[in-house]
Protein backbone atom coordinates (compact mmCIF):
# COMPACT_ATOMS: atom_id res chain seq x y z
CA UNK A 1 0.00 0.00 0.00
CA UNK A 2 1.78 3.44 -0.76
CA UNK A 3 1.93 6.36 1.62
CA UNK A 4 1.14 9.03 -0.32
CA UNK A 5 -2.66 9.44 -1.32
CA UNK A 6 -3.73 11.41 -4.04
CA UNK A 7 -7.32 12.87 -3.82
CA UNK A 8 -10.12 12.85 -6.52
CA UNK A 9 -12.94 15.07 -5.76
CA UNK A 10 -15.68 14.46 -8.10
CA UNK A 11 -20.06 14.92 -7.93
CA UNK A 12 -19.29 16.22 -4.13
CA UNK A 13 -17.39 12.92 -3.00
CA UNK A 14 -13.88 12.64 -2.45
CA UNK A 15 -12.15 9.65 -3.57
CA UNK A 16 -8.40 8.26 -2.51
CA UNK A 17 -6.12 7.17 -5.19
CA UNK A 18 -2.60 5.67 -3.96
CA UNK A 19 0.68 7.32 -5.35
CA UNK A 20 2.66 4.52 -6.55
CA UNK A 21 6.52 4.92 -6.50
CA UNK A 22 8.64 3.39 -8.98
CA UNK A 23 12.44 3.19 -9.01
CA UNK A 24 12.97 5.75 -11.33
CA UNK A 25 10.46 7.74 -13.68
CA UNK A 26 7.26 9.86 -12.92
CA UNK A 27 4.98 8.62 -9.61
CA UNK A 28 1.78 6.68 -10.50
CA UNK A 29 -1.38 7.57 -9.43
CA UNK A 30 -3.00 3.86 -8.89
CA UNK A 31 -7.03 4.45 -10.37
CA UNK A 32 -7.53 0.27 -10.13
CA UNK A 33 -10.61 1.08 -7.96
CA UNK A 34 -11.98 3.92 -9.53
CA UNK A 35 -14.67 2.62 -11.71
CA UNK A 36 -15.53 0.76 -8.84
CA UNK A 37 -15.91 3.39 -6.56
CA UNK A 38 -16.57 6.41 -8.07
CA UNK A 39 -18.70 4.74 -11.44
CA UNK A 40 -15.84 6.52 -13.66
CA UNK A 41 -13.64 5.57 -16.47
CA UNK A 42 -10.20 7.67 -17.37
CA UNK A 43 -9.66 8.33 -21.14
CA UNK A 44 -6.23 8.53 -22.62
CA UNK A 45 -6.22 7.42 -26.17
CA UNK A 46 -2.77 6.55 -27.25
CA UNK A 47 -1.41 5.94 -23.33
CA UNK A 48 0.15 8.72 -23.41
CA UNK A 49 -0.39 9.24 -19.09
CA UNK A 50 -1.17 5.65 -18.68
CA UNK A 51 1.00 2.88 -16.92
CA UNK A 52 -0.71 -0.23 -18.58
CA UNK A 53 1.88 -2.39 -16.16
CA UNK A 54 4.65 -3.24 -13.71
CA UNK A 55 7.13 -3.85 -15.35
CA UNK A 56 11.47 -4.82 -14.08
CA UNK A 57 12.85 -4.79 -17.40
CA UNK A 58 13.51 -1.41 -18.97
CA UNK A 59 13.64 1.65 -18.25
CA UNK A 60 13.76 5.54 -20.61
CA UNK A 61 14.02 8.73 -19.06
CA UNK A 62 13.12 10.43 -22.70
CA UNK A 63 13.78 14.15 -21.26
CA UNK A 64 17.57 13.24 -20.49
CA UNK A 65 17.36 10.56 -23.63
CA UNK A 66 18.77 7.76 -21.30
CA UNK A 67 17.64 3.74 -21.98
CA UNK A 68 18.73 0.86 -19.28
CA UNK A 69 17.91 -2.56 -20.10
CA UNK A 70 17.46 -3.79 -16.29
CA UNK A 71 19.59 -1.16 -14.83
CA UNK A 72 22.55 -0.86 -17.10
CA UNK A 73 22.90 2.13 -19.41
CA UNK A 74 22.99 0.99 -23.16
CA UNK A 75 25.77 2.62 -24.10
CA UNK A 76 27.91 0.98 -22.10
CA UNK A 77 26.08 -3.01 -22.98
CA UNK A 78 26.29 -1.08 -26.66
CA UNK A 79 30.46 -0.90 -25.35
CA UNK A 80 30.98 -3.96 -23.60
CA UNK A 81 28.53 -6.51 -24.45
CA UNK A 82 26.73 -8.89 -26.97
CA UNK A 83 23.33 -9.32 -28.26
CA UNK A 84 22.92 -12.59 -26.28
CA UNK A 85 24.25 -11.56 -23.16
CA UNK A 86 21.69 -8.82 -23.55
CA UNK A 87 19.28 -11.37 -24.65
CA UNK A 88 19.98 -13.83 -21.44
CA UNK A 89 20.08 -9.90 -19.30
CA UNK A 90 16.51 -9.13 -20.09
CA UNK A 91 15.17 -12.29 -20.19
CA UNK A 92 16.46 -13.45 -16.43
CA UNK A 93 17.05 -10.05 -15.24
CA UNK A 94 20.96 -10.43 -14.48
CA UNK A 95 24.32 -10.17 -16.67
CA UNK A 96 25.11 -14.01 -17.29
CA UNK A 97 28.51 -15.76 -15.25
CA UNK A 98 30.94 -17.12 -18.51
CA UNK A 99 29.39 -20.87 -17.85
CA UNK A 100 25.59 -19.27 -17.98
CA UNK A 101 26.61 -17.38 -20.99
CA UNK A 102 28.22 -20.46 -22.54
CA UNK A 103 25.09 -22.70 -21.59
CA UNK A 104 22.54 -19.83 -23.23
CA UNK A 105 24.24 -19.78 -26.08
CA UNK A 106 24.26 -23.23 -26.69
CA UNK A 107 20.87 -23.52 -25.98
CA UNK A 108 20.06 -20.66 -28.60
CA UNK A 109 22.65 -21.95 -31.24
CA UNK A 110 21.05 -25.73 -30.82
CA UNK A 111 17.60 -24.31 -32.29
CA UNK A 112 18.65 -22.10 -35.04
CA UNK A 113 17.16 -24.40 -37.89
CA UNK A 114 13.17 -25.24 -38.43
CA UNK A 115 11.34 -27.64 -39.25
CA UNK A 116 12.16 -28.94 -42.46
CA UNK A 117 8.68 -28.64 -43.62
CA UNK A 118 8.46 -24.90 -43.26
CA UNK A 119 10.38 -24.81 -46.48
CA UNK A 120 7.29 -25.79 -48.15
CA UNK A 121 5.02 -23.53 -46.38
CA UNK A 122 7.62 -20.88 -47.72
CA UNK A 123 6.59 -21.65 -51.35
CA UNK A 124 3.27 -20.45 -50.66
CA UNK A 125 3.82 -16.95 -50.61
CA UNK A 126 4.32 -14.75 -54.00
CA UNK A 127 8.02 -14.07 -54.32
CA UNK A 128 7.31 -10.22 -54.59
CA UNK A 129 5.96 -10.60 -50.95
CA UNK A 130 7.39 -8.20 -48.25
CA UNK A 131 9.65 -10.12 -46.04
CA UNK A 132 7.28 -8.72 -42.95
CA UNK A 133 4.02 -9.78 -44.52
CA UNK A 134 6.06 -13.49 -45.11
CA UNK A 135 7.06 -13.24 -41.42
CA UNK A 136 3.87 -12.67 -39.45
CA UNK A 137 2.35 -15.60 -41.74
CA UNK A 138 5.44 -17.97 -40.41
CA UNK A 139 6.01 -16.83 -36.95
CA UNK A 140 2.31 -17.44 -36.18
CA UNK A 141 2.60 -20.36 -37.93
CA UNK A 142 5.51 -21.85 -35.84
CA UNK A 143 2.50 -22.79 -33.20
CA UNK A 144 1.58 -25.55 -35.53
CA UNK A 145 4.92 -26.50 -35.96
CA UNK A 146 6.46 -26.36 -32.25
CA UNK A 147 3.41 -27.98 -30.31
CA UNK A 148 5.21 -28.48 -27.22
CA UNK A 149 6.16 -25.22 -26.43
CA UNK A 150 2.62 -23.96 -26.32
CA UNK A 151 1.79 -24.22 -23.24
CA UNK A 152 2.03 -21.34 -21.32
CA UNK A 153 1.50 -22.77 -17.90
CA UNK A 154 4.16 -24.43 -17.85
CA UNK A 155 7.37 -22.91 -17.19
CA UNK A 156 9.26 -25.26 -18.94
CA UNK A 157 7.44 -25.02 -22.40
CA UNK A 158 7.36 -21.15 -21.99
CA UNK A 159 11.14 -21.28 -21.45
CA UNK A 160 11.58 -23.48 -24.49
CA UNK A 161 9.37 -21.16 -26.75
CA UNK A 162 10.96 -18.06 -26.12
CA UNK A 163 14.70 -19.66 -26.85
CA UNK A 164 12.67 -21.13 -30.15
CA UNK A 165 11.99 -17.38 -31.37
CA UNK A 166 15.38 -15.79 -30.38
CA UNK A 167 17.08 -18.63 -32.18
CA UNK A 168 14.81 -19.01 -35.13
CA UNK A 169 13.55 -15.68 -36.01
CA UNK A 170 16.97 -14.67 -37.87
CA UNK A 171 16.34 -18.02 -39.96
CA UNK A 172 13.44 -17.59 -40.60
CA UNK A 173 13.92 -13.71 -41.55
CA UNK A 174 16.86 -14.77 -43.66
CA UNK A 175 14.68 -17.27 -45.64
CA UNK A 176 11.86 -14.29 -46.58
CA UNK A 177 14.75 -12.67 -48.15
CA UNK A 178 16.25 -15.46 -49.91
CA UNK A 179 13.30 -16.42 -51.17
CA UNK A 180 12.11 -12.96 -51.89
CA UNK A 181 15.69 -13.01 -54.55
CA UNK A 182 15.20 -15.90 -55.90
CA UNK A 183 18.26 -17.99 -54.03
CA UNK A 184 18.17 -21.35 -52.05
CA UNK A 185 17.94 -21.09 -48.47
CA UNK A 186 21.17 -20.96 -46.81
CA UNK A 187 20.96 -23.44 -43.69
CA UNK A 188 22.56 -21.86 -40.40
CA UNK A 189 26.11 -22.62 -38.76
CA UNK A 190 26.51 -22.79 -35.46
CA UNK A 191 30.12 -22.00 -35.24
CA UNK A 192 29.13 -18.58 -35.77
CA UNK A 193 28.21 -15.67 -34.07
CA UNK A 194 24.59 -14.80 -33.87
CA UNK A 195 24.77 -11.66 -36.06
CA UNK A 196 27.26 -13.55 -38.21
CA UNK A 197 25.14 -16.37 -38.66
CA UNK A 198 22.37 -14.21 -39.88
CA UNK A 199 24.94 -12.42 -42.12
CA UNK A 200 25.50 -15.40 -43.72
CA UNK A 201 22.44 -16.93 -44.09
CA UNK A 202 21.56 -13.53 -46.26
CA UNK A 203 24.69 -13.53 -48.12
CA UNK A 204 26.57 -17.14 -48.16
CA UNK A 205 25.47 -18.74 -51.57
CA UNK A 206 25.71 -22.71 -52.32
CA UNK A 207 28.44 -21.68 -55.45
CA UNK A 208 30.21 -18.72 -53.18
CA UNK A 209 31.20 -18.92 -49.15
CA UNK A 210 30.30 -15.35 -47.38
CA UNK A 211 33.49 -13.89 -45.36
CA UNK A 212 31.75 -12.21 -42.61
CA UNK A 213 33.33 -9.05 -42.12
CA UNK A 214 34.35 -8.62 -38.38
CA UNK A 215 33.27 -4.85 -38.26
CA UNK A 216 29.99 -5.85 -39.99
CA UNK A 217 29.30 -8.59 -37.98
CA UNK A 218 29.84 -6.45 -34.82
CA UNK A 219 27.72 -3.71 -36.59
CA UNK A 220 24.66 -5.75 -36.93
CA UNK A 221 24.98 -7.35 -33.29
CA UNK A 222 24.65 -3.54 -32.02
CA UNK A 223 21.83 -2.77 -34.07
CA UNK A 224 20.23 -6.11 -32.52
CA UNK A 225 21.09 -4.97 -29.33
CA UNK A 226 19.86 -1.12 -29.54
CA UNK A 227 16.69 -2.86 -30.60
CA UNK A 228 16.45 -5.56 -28.00
CA UNK A 229 13.54 -4.10 -25.91
CA UNK A 230 12.41 -0.29 -25.46
CA UNK A 231 9.71 -1.14 -22.63
CA UNK A 232 5.75 -0.70 -23.42
CA UNK A 233 6.41 0.49 -27.10
CA UNK A 234 3.09 -0.56 -30.00
CA UNK A 235 4.39 -4.10 -30.86
CA UNK A 236 4.94 -4.83 -26.96
CA UNK A 237 1.88 -3.60 -25.82
CA UNK A 238 0.33 -5.80 -29.01
CA UNK A 239 2.02 -8.91 -27.51
CA UNK A 240 1.17 -8.32 -23.76
CA UNK A 241 -2.38 -7.76 -24.92
CA UNK A 242 -2.57 -10.55 -27.08
CA UNK A 243 -0.30 -12.79 -24.26
CA UNK A 244 -3.27 -11.49 -22.10
CA UNK A 245 -5.80 -13.71 -23.46
CA UNK A 246 -3.67 -17.28 -22.99
CA UNK A 247 -2.53 -16.71 -26.64
CA UNK A 248 -0.07 -19.36 -27.35
CA UNK A 249 4.16 -17.47 -27.50
CA UNK A 250 4.08 -17.54 -31.13
CA UNK A 251 0.61 -16.08 -32.15
CA UNK A 252 1.55 -13.24 -29.48
CA UNK A 253 5.12 -12.69 -31.77
CA UNK A 254 3.08 -12.37 -35.03
CA UNK A 255 0.69 -10.09 -33.73
CA UNK A 256 3.77 -8.25 -32.08
CA UNK A 257 5.16 -8.03 -35.73
CA UNK A 258 1.97 -7.32 -37.27
CA UNK A 259 2.08 -4.14 -34.99
CA UNK A 260 6.23 -3.23 -36.07
CA UNK A 261 5.94 -3.33 -39.31
CA UNK A 262 3.61 0.47 -39.09
CA UNK A 263 5.58 2.97 -40.54
CA UNK A 264 5.46 5.33 -37.53
CA UNK A 265 6.91 2.50 -35.29
CA UNK A 266 9.27 0.06 -37.12
CA UNK A 267 8.54 0.05 -40.25
CA UNK A 268 10.18 3.90 -39.75
CA UNK A 269 13.53 2.65 -40.97
CA UNK A 270 12.53 1.74 -44.56
CA UNK A 271 10.67 4.44 -44.67
CA UNK A 272 13.42 7.18 -43.79
CA UNK A 273 16.02 5.46 -46.31
CA UNK A 274 13.13 5.84 -49.31
CA UNK A 275 12.70 9.05 -47.51
CA UNK A 276 16.52 9.82 -48.40
CA UNK A 277 16.60 8.66 -51.55
CA UNK A 278 13.76 10.51 -52.58
CA UNK A 279 14.81 13.91 -51.36
CA UNK A 280 18.65 12.52 -53.67
CA UNK A 281 20.51 15.90 -53.16
CA UNK A 282 21.24 18.09 -50.08
CA UNK A 283 19.77 20.72 -51.95
CA UNK A 284 16.29 19.76 -52.12
CA UNK A 285 16.20 19.27 -48.44
CA UNK A 286 14.84 23.18 -47.47
CA UNK A 287 12.04 21.68 -49.96
CA UNK A 288 11.04 18.51 -47.16
CA UNK A 289 11.58 20.70 -44.05
CA UNK A 290 9.02 22.80 -45.20
CA UNK A 291 6.79 19.80 -46.34
CA UNK A 292 6.99 18.05 -42.95
CA UNK A 293 6.22 21.51 -41.02
CA UNK A 294 3.35 22.00 -43.03
CA UNK A 295 0.15 20.42 -41.63
CA UNK A 296 -1.43 19.81 -44.72
CA UNK A 297 1.16 18.14 -46.51
CA UNK A 298 0.79 15.13 -44.58
CA UNK A 299 4.17 14.29 -44.35
CA UNK A 300 6.43 13.99 -41.55
CA UNK A 301 10.39 13.59 -41.35
CA UNK A 302 10.94 9.75 -41.32
CA UNK A 303 13.41 9.03 -38.57
CA UNK A 304 12.59 12.17 -36.63
CA UNK A 305 10.55 12.52 -33.02
CA UNK A 306 10.00 9.74 -30.38
CA UNK A 307 6.41 9.21 -27.81
CA UNK A 308 8.98 9.06 -25.44
CA UNK A 309 12.26 10.28 -26.23
CA UNK A 310 12.07 14.92 -25.80
CA UNK A 311 15.79 14.56 -26.42
CA UNK A 312 18.68 12.59 -28.50
CA UNK A 313 17.29 9.12 -28.62
CA UNK A 314 20.59 7.65 -27.00
CA UNK A 315 20.56 4.45 -29.86
CA UNK A 316 20.64 7.15 -32.25
CA UNK A 317 23.93 8.09 -31.09
CA UNK A 318 25.72 4.65 -30.65
CA UNK A 319 24.21 4.09 -33.95
CA UNK A 320 25.43 7.17 -35.85
CA UNK A 321 29.39 5.58 -34.52
CA UNK A 322 28.41 2.57 -36.05
CA UNK A 323 27.20 3.94 -39.71
CA UNK A 324 30.83 5.99 -39.32
CA UNK A 325 32.81 2.59 -39.05
CA UNK A 326 30.56 0.44 -41.44
CA UNK A 327 30.81 3.38 -44.26
CA UNK A 328 35.00 3.51 -43.99
CA UNK A 329 35.35 0.25 -43.46
CA UNK A 330 33.57 -0.51 -47.36
CA UNK A 331 35.01 2.60 -48.62
CA UNK A 332 32.01 4.55 -48.66
CA UNK A 333 32.91 7.93 -48.45
CA UNK A 334 31.03 10.50 -50.38
CA UNK A 335 27.50 8.68 -50.20
CA UNK A 336 24.89 10.96 -51.29
CA UNK A 337 22.74 9.37 -48.72
CA UNK A 338 24.89 10.09 -46.02
CA UNK A 339 25.34 13.69 -47.55
CA UNK A 340 21.47 14.11 -47.31
CA UNK A 341 21.10 12.05 -43.77
CA UNK A 342 23.88 14.40 -42.55
CA UNK A 343 22.78 17.71 -43.70
CA UNK A 344 19.18 16.99 -43.14
CA UNK A 345 20.58 15.82 -38.97
CA UNK A 346 22.22 19.52 -38.88
CA UNK A 347 19.44 21.57 -40.43
CA UNK A 348 16.61 20.14 -38.50
CA UNK A 349 18.53 20.41 -35.02
CA UNK A 350 18.92 23.99 -35.54
CA UNK A 351 15.07 24.49 -37.03
CA UNK A 352 12.58 26.26 -34.88
CA UNK A 353 9.73 23.80 -35.74
CA UNK A 354 11.93 20.76 -34.52
CA UNK A 355 13.68 22.54 -32.33
CA UNK A 356 10.33 23.87 -30.09
CA UNK A 357 9.00 20.30 -30.59
CA UNK A 358 11.68 18.28 -29.46
CA UNK A 359 11.96 16.38 -32.49
CA UNK A 360 15.44 14.87 -32.12
CA UNK A 361 16.56 12.23 -34.88
CA UNK A 362 15.20 8.25 -33.69
CA UNK A 363 17.41 5.42 -34.03
CA UNK A 364 16.26 4.46 -37.70
CA UNK A 365 17.65 7.61 -39.09
CA UNK A 366 20.60 5.86 -38.95
CA UNK A 367 20.10 2.21 -39.03
CA UNK A 368 18.60 1.69 -42.89
CA UNK A 369 22.42 3.47 -43.68
CA UNK A 370 24.42 0.88 -42.48
CA UNK A 371 21.67 -1.43 -43.56
CA UNK A 372 21.74 -0.25 -46.95
CA UNK A 373 25.86 -0.10 -46.98
CA UNK A 374 25.77 -3.93 -45.93
CA UNK A 375 23.82 -4.81 -48.88
CA UNK A 376 19.94 -5.12 -47.83
CA UNK A 377 17.47 -4.38 -49.53
CA UNK A 378 15.15 -1.65 -47.61
CA UNK A 379 12.61 -4.58 -47.46
CA UNK A 380 14.70 -6.49 -45.06
CA UNK A 381 15.15 -3.15 -42.38
CA UNK A 382 11.61 -3.57 -40.65
CA UNK A 383 12.61 -7.66 -40.55
CA UNK A 384 15.64 -7.17 -38.65
CA UNK A 385 14.12 -4.92 -36.74
CA UNK A 386 11.76 -7.61 -35.26
CA UNK A 387 14.59 -10.25 -34.96
CA UNK A 388 16.14 -7.74 -33.14
CA UNK A 389 13.30 -6.89 -31.01
CA UNK A 390 11.81 -10.43 -30.28
CA UNK A 391 13.73 -10.95 -27.36
CA UNK A 392 12.35 -7.78 -25.93
CA UNK A 393 8.36 -9.11 -26.49
CA UNK A 394 9.21 -12.34 -25.00
CA UNK A 395 10.71 -11.15 -21.83
CA UNK A 396 7.96 -8.71 -21.80
CA UNK A 397 5.35 -11.34 -22.15
CA UNK A 398 7.22 -14.30 -19.83
CA UNK A 399 6.80 -11.36 -17.41
CA UNK A 400 3.36 -10.97 -17.64
CA UNK A 401 2.49 -14.54 -17.82
CA UNK A 402 4.64 -15.21 -14.71
CA UNK A 403 2.41 -12.32 -12.60
CA UNK A 404 0.54 -14.15 -10.05
CA UNK A 405 -2.87 -11.69 -10.80
CA UNK A 406 -2.65 -11.77 -14.54
CA UNK A 407 -6.08 -10.34 -16.42
CA UNK A 408 -6.49 -10.23 -19.60
CA UNK A 409 -6.35 -6.84 -20.85
CA UNK A 410 -9.59 -4.94 -21.42
CA UNK A 411 -9.41 -0.95 -22.17
CA UNK A 412 -12.79 0.87 -21.30
CA UNK A 413 -13.95 3.34 -23.98
CA UNK A 414 -15.72 7.10 -24.31
CA UNK A 415 -18.71 6.23 -25.90
CA UNK A 416 -19.97 8.55 -28.47
CA UNK A 417 -21.66 6.46 -30.80
CA UNK A 418 -26.17 6.96 -31.19
CA UNK A 419 -27.84 6.69 -28.24
CA UNK A 420 -30.15 3.97 -27.27
CA UNK A 421 -32.86 3.94 -30.11
CA UNK A 422 -35.59 1.47 -31.71
CA UNK A 423 -34.98 -1.23 -34.62
CA UNK A 424 -36.65 0.36 -38.04
CA UNK A 425 -38.26 -1.62 -40.01
CA UNK A 426 -36.49 -1.85 -43.79
CA UNK A 427 -40.10 -0.35 -45.18
CA UNK A 428 -40.04 1.95 -43.22
CA UNK A 429 -36.10 3.75 -43.95
N1 LIG B 1 8.11 15.32 -38.70
C1 LIG B 1 7.39 16.47 -38.59
N2 LIG B 1 6.60 16.76 -37.53
C2 LIG B 1 6.53 15.83 -36.55
C3 LIG B 1 7.25 14.64 -36.61
C4 LIG B 1 8.06 14.39 -37.73
N3 LIG B 1 8.77 13.25 -37.83
N4 LIG B 1 6.97 13.90 -35.50
C5 LIG B 1 6.11 14.62 -34.77
N5 LIG B 1 5.85 15.80 -35.40
C6 LIG B 1 5.00 16.88 -34.89
C7 LIG B 1 3.52 16.54 -35.02
O1 LIG B 1 2.99 17.00 -36.23
C8 LIG B 1 2.94 17.24 -33.82
O2 LIG B 1 2.81 18.62 -34.13
P1 LIG B 1 1.61 19.48 -33.46
O3 LIG B 1 1.86 19.46 -31.98
O4 LIG B 1 1.77 20.82 -34.09
O5 LIG B 1 0.33 18.79 -33.86
C9 LIG B 1 4.02 17.12 -32.74
O6 LIG B 1 5.28 16.99 -33.48
C10 LIG B 1 3.86 15.93 -31.82
O7 LIG B 1 3.66 14.78 -32.63
P2 LIG B 1 2.76 13.53 -32.23
O8 LIG B 1 2.36 12.80 -33.46
O9 LIG B 1 1.66 14.01 -31.30
O10 LIG B 1 3.79 12.70 -31.37
P3 LIG B 1 3.68 11.17 -31.03
O11 LIG B 1 4.40 11.00 -29.76
O12 LIG B 1 2.26 10.71 -31.12
O13 LIG B 1 4.48 10.49 -32.26
C11 LIG B 1 6.10 9.45 -33.59
C12 LIG B 1 5.74 9.93 -32.18
C13 LIG B 1 7.41 8.63 -33.51
C14 LIG B 1 5.00 8.51 -34.12
C15 LIG B 1 6.27 10.66 -34.54
O14 LIG B 1 7.29 11.51 -34.06
C16 LIG B 1 6.53 10.24 -35.98
O15 LIG B 1 5.59 9.99 -36.73
N6 LIG B 1 7.85 10.20 -36.40
C17 LIG B 1 8.21 9.72 -37.72
C18 LIG B 1 8.20 8.20 -37.75
C19 LIG B 1 9.39 7.61 -37.02
O16 LIG B 1 10.54 7.99 -37.22
N7 LIG B 1 9.12 6.58 -36.17
C20 LIG B 1 10.17 5.81 -35.49
C21 LIG B 1 10.12 5.94 -34.01
S1 LIG B 1 11.61 5.25 -33.27
C22 LIG B 1 11.51 3.55 -33.59
C23 LIG B 1 10.42 2.89 -32.83
O17 LIG B 1 10.37 3.06 -31.61
O18 LIG B 1 9.66 2.14 -33.44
Amino acid sequence: MSDTIAKLELNGNTYDLPVLKPTHGPDVLDIRKLYGEADVFTFDPGFTSTAACESAITYIDGDVGELLYRGYPIEQLAEKSTHLEVCYLLLYGELPTAPQLADFTQRVTRHTMVHEQMHYFFRGFRRDAHPMATMVGVVGAMAAFYHDSTDINDPWQREVAAIRMIAKLPTIAAMAYKYSVGQPFVYPKNALSYAGNFLNMCFAVPAEDYLVSPILEKAMDRIMMLHADHEQNASTSTVRLAGSSGANPFACIAAGIACLWGPAHGGANQACLEMLKEIGSVDRIPEYIAKAKDKTSGFRLMGFGHRVYKNFDPRAKVMKESADEVLELLGIHNNPLLQVAKELERIALEDEYFISKKLYPNVDFYSGIILEAMGFPTAMFTPIFAISRTVGWISQWKEMIGEKNQKIGRPRQLYIGPAKRDYVDLRHR
